[in-house]
């Protein structure tokens, strides 16, 4: 019998009126340390007649988190200084006057949504959900209402919620060293660097926090090479429009959309921009100062848009000409995203640089900046860093990402499963079009906003994205097929609305 099968006969035998904590199910289960799981396999899976219930509060209203998350020492003394007895491991928390919660949350949705306009500057739209925990493609709100999950976090989650791999060399690394300077040598950065390396086709890497700092680091580089080789005037960078790079005021410079600029003039000079598509106009926009040409393989933001491969081979041609470097912005497209471990693998157009971020920590903040062997020294000591930078927590959950990511199985099941939900998009009605590749892809609608319908989705249980005119779907990964079904069939209920 295995864990969750022990589990579950366990949960059986709980007689009506009685309560069990986690704890104690997973210790009579034979891991004590497995009481989340157990939340989440009775969340996922619930038996008729048991109420899984993540927090009990006592007669005092007094939250007793222990109940929820702690092992059976840690539930006995709670409950003994409550002057509860505990009977054959489970108790009637009721008869003492215990209240079960069915809601996950102490806040009401309405409360997190006071605190937040008192307390956060209101720089996001939010959808009207607050999530508090997930499994897989499933995130649960304070209700535990379930949501099916086709944004993974902004293409962050890329093995899902709380994969039990990832939460395990993440929550044992945090246990082991949670911080270290990048003044010393860190075991789990190197290890992460050599295999991102490997598995990339890549010489060297920086590791930063998120996209907009990789970016940083990728335009830094560029401007040293050419510093270095030519002379500091050659220092600019042709971008494509409908382009984006990130937040930073260099990496909006970047970004080839106006409506990212307003408000925040002057930004940094040195960047031209160019038609995506169009190679003539990149021959315009390059002159004698130019030392890179930055582009995404799939403008993520800018709609789900995928350039053509013969412009990217002619980018490539003319960087080639003209001693440019080619910088792909793999941000969003990185990490098994689109079939392949980084898109310019599908184009089999090889960039000089690539920025990664979004899906490489699957759910922790990591950027990273890599290049070929010609720029692999170009940075010298002292001339670029970061404190948070290659964090050994961060370092762990991002190796268990690209060891399993790079996998040849791995990356052919996205494309299965990219083509599988492409294929049932077009059949969806008031569908348009369908773009992108593996699993980022954009859907064009016939009636209806993206906005609109993206929200209806919510409220119907799919978190799903925009981009642009577009709906966007990120899918963990991970995502099972009974997932996408489940979830498709909540698009297809809110598009027919919408026709
Ligand atoms: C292509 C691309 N580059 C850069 C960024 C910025 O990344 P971050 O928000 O991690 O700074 C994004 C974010 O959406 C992106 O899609």
């Amino acid at each position: 019998m295995n864990f969750y099968e022990k589990v579950y006969e366990i949960v059986r035998q709980i007689p009506p009126g009685r309560v069990a904590s986690y704890g104690q199910i997973a210790a009579l289960a034979g891991n004590v340390r497995a009481s989340r799981a157990v939340g989440y396999a009775l969340h996922r899976n619930p038996l008729p007649g048991i109420i899984p219930c993540h927090r009990v509060v006592n007669r005092e209203g007094r939250l007793a988190p222990g109940f929820a998350f702690g092992g059976p020492g840690i539930q006995q003394s709670l409950l003994e200084a409550e002057g509860v007895a505990v009977q054959n491991g489970f108790v009637d928390l009721r008869q003492y006057g215990w209240k079960l919660l069915k809601e996950d949350s102490v806040m009401t949705f309405e409360e997190i949504k006071k605190k937040e306009q008192e307390n956060i500057m209101p720089t996001y739209g939010r959808f009207q959900v607050a999530l508090e925990n997930g499994k897989g493609a499933s995130a649960y709100d304070g209700s535990g209402k379930k949501y099916i999950d086709f944004g993974s976090g902004i293409g962050v989650n890329s093995l899902g919620y709380c994969d039990s791999g990832w939460v395990k060399a993440v929550s044992d690394q945090a246990a082991r060293l949670q911080h270290i300077s990048n003044l010393y040598y860190s075991p789990v950065q190197v290890e992460l660097a050599e295999k991102l390396c490997a598995v990339s086709g890549y010489s060297k890497v920086f590791f930063g926090n998120s996209g907009a700092e990789s970016n940083e680091c990728a335009i830094k580089l560029a401007r040293k090479y050419s510093a270095d080789k030519y002379s500091e005037k050659r220092n600019k960078i042709v971008t494509l429009q409908n382009s984006f790079h990130g937040r930073t005021v260099t990496t909006l410079a970047a970004t080839g959309q106006d409506v990212f600029h307003q408000y925040f003039l002057p930004l940094t000079e040195g960047f031209a921009y160019a038609q995506a598509d169009d190679i003539e106009s990149v021959k315009a926009a390059v002159d004698e100062n130019t030392c890179a040409i930055m582009m995404e393989f799939i403008q993520g933001e800018g709609g789900v848009v995928p350039i053509s491969k013969e412009f990217a081979a002619q980018v490539r041609a003319l960087c080639d000409e003209k001693d440019l470097l080619l910088i792909a912005d793999e941000v969003q497209t990185g990490v098994g995203r689109t079939g392949a471990f980084y898109c310019w693998q599908n184009y089999g157009v090889k960039p000089d640089v690539i920025t990664s971020a979004k899906g490489l920590g699957g759910g922790l903040p990591i950027g990273a900046c890599l290049c070929s062997e010609k720029l692999g020294s170009v940075m010298g000591s002292g001339m670029h860093g970061s404190t948070f930078g290659g964090n050994p927590v961060v370092c762990a959950g991002a190796l268990e990402v690209v060891r399993r990511v790079s996998e040849p199985e791995f990356l052919s099941k996205v494309q299965e499963k990219g083509r599988y939900i492409r294929e049932k998009l077009l059949q969806l009605p008031n569908v348009a079009e369908v773009r992108g590749m593996g699993m980022m892809l954009g859907v064009g609608l016939k009636n209806g906003t993206a906005k609109d319908a993206a929200a209806k989705c919510v409220e119907n249980g799919l978190l799903i994205l925009t981009a642009k005119t577009a709906l966007r779907l990120l899918p963990p990964l991970t995502i099972t097929y009974e997932e996408i079904d489940e979830g498709l069939a909540i698009l297809k209920k809110v598009l027919e609305e919408l026709s």
